[in-house]
């Protein structure tokens, strides 16, 4: 019999607990129970029209072949320009790298930055991809624990303290996910200053920029030029099936990136290149800040009405459509807590463990990717639910 072996590290490979969220949640709607989804981390709204009609176009014109693995040089102009419309930034073309979603970025900058052995410091709560794609690529993560007085991100004192010879980076999301809370430009400097003198990089993950409420949203390369910038097109630009995004490197990594790319991932995705084009024109930005809107409102209305219900919410989220609540008044056990609100009355939720162990037990992150009306119903279940 051929032998069953896998290697060590995907055996190691931590499962998202949200998922048994998942196929509990389909289990119910399966009987016919209404589900509420508040686990689930993409906008609910479908792809704007005339991106879509931009992916219809490329097809009908059979843009079907490979790209250069850095991507289309006029989809790496397009970024160049938005980075200018938005910013006032000029960034060259030529540091755009276009990447199979944030998650081929994210791969890409550990691979070219980290040898085996080496670590990347990253928040804890954070996005648990990061953790896992370092692991896969024998790399490895230490995480700090983050609360409400640093916004729930990383800053100087704090990565001073983990960084150690084998650091060769830390990692930061703003907004972050879970918590949504901005990385205030100040703490960014100063991280970003210590990170330089330690011969290290800073990668940030810009993934919600755009989805930014009542903040002046900013990138980190107008801060400094020596940072990985990681970005996508599935959050604000809504096109998380699309699996396109990019990200700007210092160019002395350039050649390396391309190389890695080339093989790993041959080129970014054609037709959404081609549909991602439409989707940094100013016409489609339009479409895409109306629905930036109607998650403000949606967040106007679920955070206090969240904290009336008793959850406390450490910090005001002013991005990305979370919100990161400690539910400590209600369990000690987030995750059965959250389970068993499912069971009850259909409303699901991503556990805290799934961000990673600093006081996991006793938060939940509700994402507002859902109707108002279908929020309003929720919070009413939850109500029912906190209240028997
Ligand atoms: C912080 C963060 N980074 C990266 C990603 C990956 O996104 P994508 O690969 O769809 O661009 C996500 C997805 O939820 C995220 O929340």
């Amino acid at each position: 019999m051929t032998s069953q072996k896998l290697s060590t590290r995907s055996r190691e490979l931590s499962p998202f607990h949200v998922m048994d969220i998942l196929a509990q949640a389909k289990a119910l709607s399966e009987q016919g129970r209404t589900i509420y989804h508040m686990e689930i981390g993409e906008p609910d709204f479908a792809t704007a029209e005339p991106i879509v009609n931009a992916g219809i176009k490329a097809l009908q014109q059979f843009k079907t072949h490979y790209t250069p693995a850095l991507g289309l040089p006029e989809l790496r102009h397009a970024i160049a320009e938005y980075y200018d419309r938005k910013f006032s930034l000029t960034v060259k073309p030529e540091r755009i790298i276009i990447t199979p979603g944030a998650s081929g970025a994210l791969q890409l900058a550990i691979s070219s930055l980290l040898d085996a052995g080496d670590n990347v410091l990253l928040a804890d709560p954070g996005y648990p991809c990061n953790q896992n794609i370092a692991h896969i690529l024998a790399a490895e993560t230490i995480a700090i624990p983050v609360s409400a007085e640093n916004y729930f991100q990383l800053d100087a004192k704090s990565v001073a303290q983990h960084w150690n010879a084998k650091t060769r980076a830390a990692m930061v999301a703003t907004p972050s996910n879970p918590t949504g809370t901005i990385l205030p430009k100040q703490q960014l400097t100063s991280l970003s200053e210590f990170v330089e003198r330690k011969q290290g990089r800073l990668i940030v993950d810009e993934i919600y920029q755009g989805l930014v409420y009542e903040n002046d949203d900013y990138t980190a390369l107008e801060i400094s030029d020596e940072c990985f910038v990681i970005n996508s097109f599935s959050k604000y630009f809504g096109m998380t099936g699309w699996r396109i995004g990019w990200m700007v490197v210092p160019e002395f990594y350039v050649d390396a990136i391309d190389r890695i790319a080339q093989n790993i991932f041959l080129a970014p995705p054609t037709i959404s290149q081609y549909a991602a084009l439409t989707a940094l024109k100013a016409e489609t930005q339009v479409i895409l800040d109306a629905r930036r809107d109607e998650f403000k409102q949606r967040r106007d209305f679920l955070l206090p009405a969240l904290e009336q219900l008793g959850f406390e919410i450490a910090v005001k989220p002013q991005g990305a459509f979370y919100i990161y609540a400690n539910c400590e008044r209600f369990t000690d056990d987030s995750f059965s807590w959250v389970k068993n609100l499912l069971n009850e009355q259909g409303v699901a939720l991503t556990p805290g463990i799934d961000f990673g162990t600093h006081l996991a037990d006793k938060h939940c992150r509700f994402a507002y990717t859902q109707s108002m009306e279908k929020l309003e119903r929720a919070v009413e279940c939850i109500d029912a639910f906190i209240g028997r």
